[in-house]
């Protein structure tokens, strides 16, 4: 006797991923071809219910219009390249499925806030990583010592800095500021969580000069401690915790 084979089978059915089409209002930038103003454009696009906003940015590029322009590197939430403004609050591309941003109604995409637009979502970074760079993002030793074995550490002066080593300087909490929007002189917060990291890391002895460069006039008491940041960060990172943090350290010398 010969056995049948059924091609679909009701559990094939239960097991497959619906597609549906999704609108996307991107807020488009093109100086060189479109003229000075920024402008609306809208695509639609077929989409399965796994797939994220980056998904969609992509088959746009590749199917509709080559011209739409937008970072991204790794793809899984660790480069920090994609931050843009999805339906008015800032997300990575890479790590919002289009199914928990009501794909009812158009998704609204635009470039994150505070720093100039180069091109489409592409904004330019470099005022963001000036303020990294001040911070000195690196372990300062002053002592002279070289050691012959690692700088250890127990578990709880690991701890006391854990959180904000989570930090990939996406720029979410950062552009997502309203100090930082109305004051681009200001630190803004992922450079206070990235001085956090290192001055409440044992091993560094160089918590002092931190703090004295976020003393300035635009620095951590520009903070008007508002959450944005915080809610805004894909990492998860307590980022208004951490500036609280650096705040107390600076008036009680504690690190
Ligand atoms: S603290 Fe969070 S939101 Fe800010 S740059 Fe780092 S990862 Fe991005
Ligand atoms: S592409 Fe790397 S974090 Fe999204």
């Amino acid at each position: 006797m010969t056995a049948t084979v059924e091609t679909t089978s009701p559990a094939a059915e239960v097991g497959a991923i619906p597609s549906f089409t999704v609108t996307l209002k991107i807020m488009r930038f093109d100086p060189e071809n479109h003229g000075p103003q920024a402008y609306w454009d809208e695509f639609e696009v077929d989409v399965h219910g796994t797939d994220r906003v980056l998904d969609a940015l992509h088959k746009i590029k590749w199917e509709q219009d080559g011209s739409l322009t937008f970072r991204r590197s790794c793809a899984h939430g660790i480069c920090g390249s994609d931050a843009m403004r999805i339906n008015g609050r800032n997300r990575l591309a890479c790590k919002t499925l289009l199914k928990d941003v009501n794909p009812a109604k158009p998704i609204i995409v635009e470039p994150i806030k505070g720093l100039p637009v180069i091109k489409d979502l592409v904004v330019d970074m470099e005022p963001f990583f000036a303020s990294y760079r001040e911070i000195m993002p690196f372990l300062i030793t002053k002592d002279g010592k070289h050691p012959t074995a690692e700088r250890h550490q127990n578990p709880e002066q690991r701890e006391r800095f854990d959180d904000t080593t989570k930090c990939i300087l996406c720029a979410a909490c950062t552009s997502s500021c309203p100090v930082f929007w109305t004051d681009g002189q200001y630190f803004g917060p992922a450079a206070i969580v990235n001085a956090h990291r290192f001055i409440f890391d044992s091993r560094d002895q160089a918590a002092a000069d931190r703090l004295e460069i976020l003393n300035d006039k635009e620095g951590v008491w520009r903070c008007r401690t508002t959450f944005n940041c915080s809610e805004a960060c894909p990492r998860g990172i307590e980022v208004t915790k951490a500036i609280q943090e650096v705040k107390r350290a600076m008036i009680t010398r504690a690190f």
